[in-house]
């Protein structure tokens, strides 16, 4: 229907459709025409941002990727300025030796290239967490290597965040050291409120556990309206991805999106974003992506912060495709339900043991790929048992397993004393090796730890008799640890 609508807008008016999308507003009747870019609906001035960003590296990650390409394509047709959406990215898809389509990522089975014309704002090392915040505060002096492009926003302006990656309860993860902290973040958006240099802003979240960021932190009255993919108790989910339906195209063995992600573009993507509010778009994502629909497949997206914002238009956000001007969401509700998913933490095993299955028989790239494989399980393995036995060496055989598992009751955070739970991650890192990608699942054990009021110095020497020896596993980024 997108394409039709496309399609429709190209005749009508050849000549508008070729020149930026703003400027098929620019008619006298029109009265959001003055202020395509800056406008509310209400008719004061601001300017829109956006800050879009990819937690992760390698093609085994492929979907985090392609949702953030997806995110920029989604606001630059809804009329936002490049200079005004920021992008953070690895960039090691598009020419990665395994990508089927050089030069092209996909973030649907059908879909188009999202990747042409994508800022590479920070990309490679340049994404860390200490870039993203200095990018939001608007601090150029803190900023190290990138674009230099930052949230310079005023009081009238409204922020869109969208973050796409792994992630585990009160943690984010970046493609580089150190990974990122709830409280940290929490930290920062508070700054940004007090600097008075926004009128609202709203953050989209996709990874596991991601509920665990604003859950019991986020206050209410910073006018920060959060919805997450999950809560902060369970996994996110790709999409997607190889034995799925639909899945991705044959020569793929790659999940192409997320399931909460792809839900709010694709849904963006058709409407008219004047007509359709936050709070609409928050209750199909969260049916599109919800367990009951797709059991035992889904998470429960979640809503934090400033609820009233939630009667906004997207369009304060997202700004609105005009091609989309005829279709608003109540007359339409035509997307398609997932029938699959794969759990966001075992997408590498899935995109591992494609790529295996199809390397050739005897050839020396299947036996290097079998490897791989062999070591993620083997590092799996490795962080799961240390864990464990780091568990029982503190709380005994008896209780550990429950101590270690407790989960708050919801409206409380992770954890109380957040430079506890960054040292103890250091602990468990400095004798265990790296937690990585899939060891972020751990950080409630560890923050657990901390609530029972274990000591450092007691941690550390558990860590140090439980991981006699780190195992070597020098394989790929996904195996970064997260401590500094
Ligand atoms: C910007 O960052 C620099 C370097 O980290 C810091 O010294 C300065 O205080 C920051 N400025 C503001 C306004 O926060
Ligand atoms: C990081 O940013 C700097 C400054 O723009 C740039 O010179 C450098 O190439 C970037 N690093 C990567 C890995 O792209
Ligand atoms: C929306 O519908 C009106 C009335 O039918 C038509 O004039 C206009 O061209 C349509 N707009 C788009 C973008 O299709």
């Amino acid at each position: 229907m997108l394409a039709v609508a496309l399609l429709v807008a190209f005749i009508f008016s050849p000549v508008l459709a070729s020149q930026h999308p703003g400027s098929i507003l620019k008619l006298p009747s029109d009265r959001y025409a003055t202020h395509f870019n800056g406008g509310d609906d209400d008719g004061s001035a601001g300017t829109r941002w956006a800050v879009l960003i990819a937690g992760s590296s390698d093609f085994s990650n492929y979907r985090h990727q392609a949702d953030v390409c997806h995110a920029y394509q989604t606001m630059k047709n809804g009329g936002l300025k490049d200079e005004n959406i920021i992008v953070f990215m690895y960039d090691d898809i598009a020419y990665s030796e395994d990508n089927p389509r050089p030069g092209i990522i996909i973030n649907h089975p059908m879909g188009e290239d999202v990747y042409a014309g994508v800022p590479k704002d920070y990309v490679g090392d340049n994404v860390t967490v200490d870039n993203f915040f200095a990018v939001l505060l608007g601090n150029k002096s803190a900023l190290s290597g990138g674009s230099g492009k930052v949230v310079d926003s005023g009081p009238d302006d409204h922020i869109f965040i969208y973050y796409s990656d792994h992630g585990g309860p009160g943690v984010l993860g970046m493609p580089t050291y150190p990974y990122l902290y709830a409280i940290d973040l929490i930290e920062v958006l508070k700054k940004k409120h007090a600097s008075q240099s926004y009128k609202s802003m709203v953050f989209y979240l996709e990874a596991c556990e991601s509920g665990s960021i604003f859950e019991g932190l986020l206050p209410e009255d910073l006018n920060v309206y959060a919805t997450t993919a999950a809560n902060a108790v369970e996994n996110s989910w790709g999409t997607y991805c190889p034995g799925d339906l639909p899945g991705p195209p044959p020569e793929y063995y790659t999940c192409l999106g997320d399931l909460y992600s792809v839900s709010w573009m694709e849904d963006s993507d058709i409407h008219n974003l004047r007509t359709e509010t936050l709070k609409q778009q928050y209750n199909l994502v969260k049916s599109r992506t919800s367990p009951h629909g797709l059991d035992p497949y889904g998470s429960h997206v979640m809503q934090y912060g400033n609820a009233n914002l939630g009667e906004e238009h997207l369009y304060l956000y997202m700004g609105s495709n005009p091609a989309n001007d005829n279709f608003s969401f109540v007359d339409d509700n035509s997307l398609p339900s997932f029938s699959r998913a794969v759990n966001q933490r075992d997408a590498d095993l899935v995109y591992f043991w494609n790529k295996f299955q199809r390397a050739p028989e005897g050839s020396h790239k299947k036996r290097e790929i079998q490897k791989q494989l062999v070591d993620v399980m083997a590092h799996r393995v490795h962080v799961d048992n240390s864990m464990e036995l780091i568990g029982k060496l503190l709380f005994g055989s008896e209780q550990s397993v429950e101590i270690l598992s407790t989960t708050r009751p919801a409206g409380q955070p992770l954890v109380d004393d957040w430079d506890c739970l960054k040292s103890m991650v250091r602990s468990f890192e400095t004798h265990c090796g790296s937690l990585s990608q899939y060891g972020m699942k751990h950080m409630r054990s560890i923050a657990n730890i901390c609530n029972a009021g274990i000591s450092v110095e007691m941690m550390s020497q558990a860590s140090a008799q439980a991981c006699v020896t780190i195992p070597s596993n020098p394989w790929s980024s996904i195996h970064r640890g997260f401590s500094a």
